[in-house]
């Protein structure tokens, strides 16, 4: 090839890596954000203050950007991640949105194509050493990194009042059996010994229940397909549940998390099972003091395991004020980002540097507990199962408050694990 030709050629083959460069645009915050930031979120009334903080943060380094808090309320996001299937479908996202690291995230908004690769940005922020490896698996697929994690949530918690024990006559149970032979007690005293919320919210019970009968290497072969939904094990995860419901109050499907944690501090019952988010509301909302005005363990038969989950944000593909969403997307993965927001979520932070100093009673614990305990993924936040099992999953969980039937839940369950493959 003549030497001429042969520049022109290479002029023009780099000129057109240039251009695809520039069109593929590869995730970085290059510009000064200007306009609006619409994040979207689950986290509003008692879980406001969190997100505010962190709004707070992000607005003090810009000030110009106008931030739209666009959240939409309801426990575990299931409104929110209604809307937000609506708003996606119109090809109306939001800036940026809340979304559970794990099945919850790849199973939906990735598998659509829907999402942006956000490698890019957690090589720039040097974020590819600063969370744990197992959680950047989480939130990856071979072809990318799709959201920024914010916090560690733990599932598998007892929620009470150590004085009304007291007054009781009653330590938390280690295990299911132990709350058996209390529950009764508590009940002759007009204590209700296991408060319950709406409906959506017993999946967390039995996620719980199952962890507690299954222990973790059965949980994870539950998940992997390596074990029979209508095993004697599962039947039995079944019957504790049932056990457990005659314990629990008539009006929980009227009741929020936020309500039936209330139902503990008030003295009408004497535990909750909920994540760790109740931390946060009773520090933030009830300004309780951890390990004084309220205490917490391992729910029943769980001690030594820590069931996780992780909230996180991610940018949809067309997001109107991408670069915003960027630089909101750099603050929430920061570590002065996670320790804005976590001391007041009740959480811990996702990344591997975080300053404990920040940290209330319970969190020391918590970030304590996720170095020693056995891990596992919850299901009911969507680190295990897919949305499509999730939302099959809830009318038999409907179905079994009204019947009680193990072997009608478990047969039916079996069902929706062959068509969403989580089978053997
Ligand atoms: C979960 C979320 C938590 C908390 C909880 C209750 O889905 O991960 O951060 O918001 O719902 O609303």
């Amino acid at each position: 090839m003549p030497n001429g030709i042969f520049k022109v050629t290479a002029v023009a083959v780099i000129l057109g890596f240039i251009l695809l460069a520039y069109v593929s645009s590869p995730v970085s915050a290059k510009n000064p954000p200007q306009g609006e930031l619409e994040i979207f979120s689950w986290w509003v009334g008692d879980e406001g203050p969190a997100l505010d903080a962190l709004i707070e943060l992000f607005q003090s380094r810009y000030a110009q950007v106008k931030v739209i808090n666009a959240a939409v309320t309801s426990g575990a996001g299931r409104n929110a991640r209604a809307v937000l299937k609506t708003r996606m479908r119109d090809g109306n996202p939001p800036d940026s949105f809340q979304v559970h690291a794990g099945q919850e995230l790849i199973g939906t908004w990735v598998r659509a194509e829907r999402m942006e690769d956000l490698t890019t940005l957690f090589q720039s922020q040097g974020w590819m050493k600063a969370f744990p490896p197992d959680l950047i698996k989480l939130i990856g697929t071979d072809e990318g990194i799709w959201s920024v994690p914010i916090n560690i949530h733990r599932s598998n918690l007892l929620w009470y009042v150590p004085a009304n024990l007291k007054k009781w006559g009653v330590t938390p149970p280690a295990s299911w059996k132990d709350f058996f032979k209390i529950a009764p007690k508590l009940r002759a005293q007009g204590v209700k010994p296991l408060a319950l919320a709406t409906n959506g919210t017993t999946n967390h019970l039995w996620e719980s229940v199952a962890l507690a009968v299954l222990g973790p290497d059965q949980w994870n072969m539950l998940w992997k397909g390596n074990l029979d939904w209508t095993s004697e094990m599962m039947i039995s995860v079944w019957q504790v549940l049932a056990g457990i419901l005659e314990y629990t109050n008539d009006d929980a499907s009227s009741l929020s998390w936020q309500q039936a944690t209330d139902m503990v501090v008030n003295g009408r019952a004497a535990f909750y099972i909920m994540g760790d988010w109740v931390a946060g509301y009773l520090i933030t909302s009830h300004k309780l003091r951890p390990g004084r005005d309220f205490g917490w363990s391992a729910s029943p038969g769980t001690g030594g395991q820590f069931m996780f989950l992780a909230d996180s944000f991610g940018l949809p593909q067309g997001a109107p004020n991408r670069e915003a969403a960027l630089a909101w997307l750099a603050v929430l993965g920061s570590r002065e980002g996670g320790d804005t927001f976590n001391p007041l979520k009740g959480a811990i932070s996702a990344r591997l540097d975080s300053d404990l100093s920040k940290y209330n009673a319970y969190s020391k614990t918590a970030a304590r507990d996720f170095g020693r305990d056995r891990i596992v993924g919850s299901f009911a936040y969507g680190v295990v199962a897919n949305e499509g099992f999730m939302n099959d999953f809830a009318p038999i969980m409907e179905m079994f408050l009204k019947h009680r039937n193990p072997y009608k839940a478990a047969y039916a369950a079996e069902t929706i694990a062959i068509k969403h493959r989580i089978m053997r």
